[in-house]
C-alpha cells in the first residue's frame, strides 16, 4: 500500500491542470463536479474548492445505480445542509440526467433571466465538468450529448482535449481540461479509490485489498456477500482472509496442491465489486 501513496503526487501534472482550470473559469457560468456515489468524499479533490473560487457548483453523484440508495440520500441531505446541490445520476442508463439540466437552470436562473432581459435570448449557459479519473466524466458527457463524440477513456488518467458539447439551446458543457488527481489524505482514501478501480491494480496489493473489502462488507453488508456467494457466511470463518478462502473455494479456485488460489479469488471479488455484481454498496457515509 505504501506505493499507492506515491501515485497521488504528480506535482507537475496537478499544477498544469490547475492552470488549465483557472484559465477556463472566465468562460464558464458554473461547475458540475462528478463524484463516484460509492465514495462521494474520497473521489473529490479538496483543492478544487479553492481553485473554483465562488463559481456556482453542482455535485453529480454518478454511478448511483451501484451505490446504496439510503446512503446516497444521506449524502444528498448532507450536501444540501452544507449549501451544495447534489444530483444522483446513472450514466449507464441516463437516469437522473434530466434532473441535472433542471438543477443547472435553477441554479443559474438569475443569469438566464439577465441574458433574456439584455436581449441575449439564445445565449447558452456554460458548465465545466470536472472530476478525478474514473468517476464517469466521459460517460456523463456522452450520455448528455447523445452524440457519442466524447471518447470514453478505458483507463483513468487519459487526457482529452478541451471540447464544448451542446446539450440544448441553452446549455453547453466543457470537459475537464487536464487530469484532476484525487488527494490521498489518508490510507483509507487510497484504499477506497482502489476498491472502486479509480486506482488501478498493480499499484496495490490485490489480496490485501480484497481482504480489506471483505472486512468492510462483512461488517456493513453481510447479506450482499451471502446473496452472491451463498453459504460463505456460515462457513465458520475467523477473519476476512478465511472468508476470501471460502469464497475462492465456492468458486472452485483451487491450486494443484489443493490450496485456494486467493490471488484469483481476490481479482474476481474486486472485479465483481467494481462491476456492481455484489449489489449496491457505498463505502463511506457522511459525518452528521
Ligand atoms: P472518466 O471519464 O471520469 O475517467 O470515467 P469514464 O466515463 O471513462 O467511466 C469510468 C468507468 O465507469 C467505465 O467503466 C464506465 O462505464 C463506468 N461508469 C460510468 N458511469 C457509470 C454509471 O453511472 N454507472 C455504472 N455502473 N458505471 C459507470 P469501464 O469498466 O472502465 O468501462 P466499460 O465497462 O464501460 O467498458
Amino acid at each position: 500500500m505504501s506505493q499507492m501513496q506515491n501515485i497521488q503526487w504528480f506535482p507537475g501534472h496537478m499544477k498544469k491542470t490547475e492552470r488549465q482550470i483557472t484559465a477556463c473559469l472566465p468562460l464558464i457560468d458554473a461547475v458540475a463536479e462528478i463524484v463516484d456515489a460509492r465514495i462521494p468524499q474520497s473521489s473529490r479533490n479538496p483543492s478544487l474548492d479553492k481553485l473554483l473560487g465562488g463559481k456556482p457548483r453542482l455535485l453529480l453523484m454518478n454511478k448511483c445505480d451501484i451505490a446504496d440508495k439510503v446512503a446516497t440520500d444521506k449524502w444528498i441531505s448532507y450536501y444540501r445542509a452544507n449549501g451544495v446541490i447534489a444530483v444522483p445520476v446513472d450514466c449507464k442508463t441516463g437516469k437522473g440526467t434530466d434532473g441535472f439540466v433542471k438543477a443547472v437552470k435553477l441554479l443559474l436562473a438569475d443569469k438566464l433571466r439577465s441574458y433574456d432581459e439584455k436581449g441575449l435570448v439564445g445565449k447558452p449557459l456554460r458548465v465545466m465538468v470536472v472530476g478525478i479519473p474514473n468517476v464517469g466524466k466521459s460517460s456523463f458527457i456522452n450520455c448528455m450529448s447523445r452524440l457519442s463524440k466524447a471518447k470514453v477513456a478505458d483507463k483513468p488518467g487519459v487526457t482529452r482535449g478541451n471540447q464544448w458539447f451542446k446539450i440544448d439551446a441553452r446549455l453547453e458543457l466543457l470537459d475537464t481540461p487536464g487530469v484532476l488527481w484525487p488527494k490521498f489524505d489518508d490510507m483509507s482514501v487510497g484504499e477506497k479509490l482502489a476498491f472502486t478501480g479509480a486506482v488501478k491494480d498493480g499499484v496495490t496489493d490485490t489480496e490485501l485489498l480484497a481482504v480489506r473489502l471483505l472486512e468492510y462488507m462483512s461488517r456493513e453488508y453481510p447479506e450482499r456477500l451471502e446473496e452472491r456467494y451463498s453459504g460463505v457466511l456460515t462457513a465458520d470463518c475467523d477473519d476476512a482472509y478465511e472468508l476470501l478462502c471460502a469464497i475462492g473455494k465456492r468458486r472452485g479456485m483451487i491450486l494443484r496442491g489443493g490450496e485456494v488460489d486467493t490471488e484469483r479469488a481476490s481479482v474476481m471479488l474486486l472485479d465483481e465489486y467494481r462491476g456492481g455484481k455484489l449489489g449496491k454498496i457505498t463505502l463511506e457515509m457522511p459525518e452528521i
